[in-house]
């Protein structure tokens, strides 16, 4: 895939805001600070265009990321972080769930989870909930970069255990500073966007 234009369409806040064309949507969710803003980036090969930082809640609305004017990359708030307010994770969560359950351009999902930790409950519940609306999801193992290469085949096992990670299922070693795993995501959309081509 070649990125030639990317545009920020619509931060939106309800379904009457997302755009009305068509297009192929993918969607990045995951716990707040996990890097969906920064996977952005690395895709788009933009350094800061979706904003990031180091605290968590940084991306409050519903992100439309127009990419070649062919698919959407859409950003979203982050879930389980204490130190975002209960009354505003209730809405991020409601803004998700509207869009996640009655969207047909969404084509596949991207579940980040931090590779350096055991998934929290809330990861849990987010991967059944997407397994449940029957969603193609792509599990997208974040900031691998992080772990040394002895450390990864047990951090790996430990993940796949806790979310009961079967053959069947997708997932991805990531990393936005060392674009590990890059490829293995552009090739994923590639072949949802633009199937006629190799
Ligand atoms: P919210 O918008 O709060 O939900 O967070 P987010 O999931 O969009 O996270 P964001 O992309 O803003 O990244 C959070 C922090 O993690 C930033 O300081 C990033 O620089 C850092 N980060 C993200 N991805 C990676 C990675 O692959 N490796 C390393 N080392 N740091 C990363
Ligand atoms: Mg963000």
């Amino acid at each position: 895939m070649k990125i030639n234009t990317t545009e920020l369409v619509i931060s939106a806040v309800r379904r009457s805001q997302y755009p009305e064309d068509k297009k192929a949507e993918f969607l990045l969710v995951g716990r707040s600070n996990v890097g969906k803003s920064s996977f952005i980036n690395s895709i788009i090969e933009r350094r800061n265009y979706a904003r990031t930082s180091s605290k968590p809640g940084k991306t409050q609305t519903l992100n439309f990321y127009n990419v070649n004017n062919d698919f959407y990359l859409v950003d979203v708030p982050g879930y389980g972080y204490a130190s975002v307010s209960k009354e505003r994770q209730q809405k991020f969560g409601m803004m998700i769930e509207e869009y996640l359950t009655n969207r047909e351009n969404l084509k596949e999902v991207f579940l980040l989870i931090d590779f350096r930790h055991k998934p929290t409950n809330d990861d849990l519940l987010m991967y059944n909930f997407l397994k449940y609306y029957d969603l193609s999801v792509t599990i997208i193992l974040t900031k691998v970069d992080k772990i040394g290469r002895t450390l990864r085949e047990k951090q790996l096992q430990l993940i796949k255990d806790t979310l009961n990670i079967k053959e069947e299922d997708k997932y991805i070693l990531f990393s936005s500073t060392t674009k590990l795993g890059k490829n293995d995501v552009t090739s994923i959309i590639d072949k949802i966007v633009y199937p006629n081509e190799d």
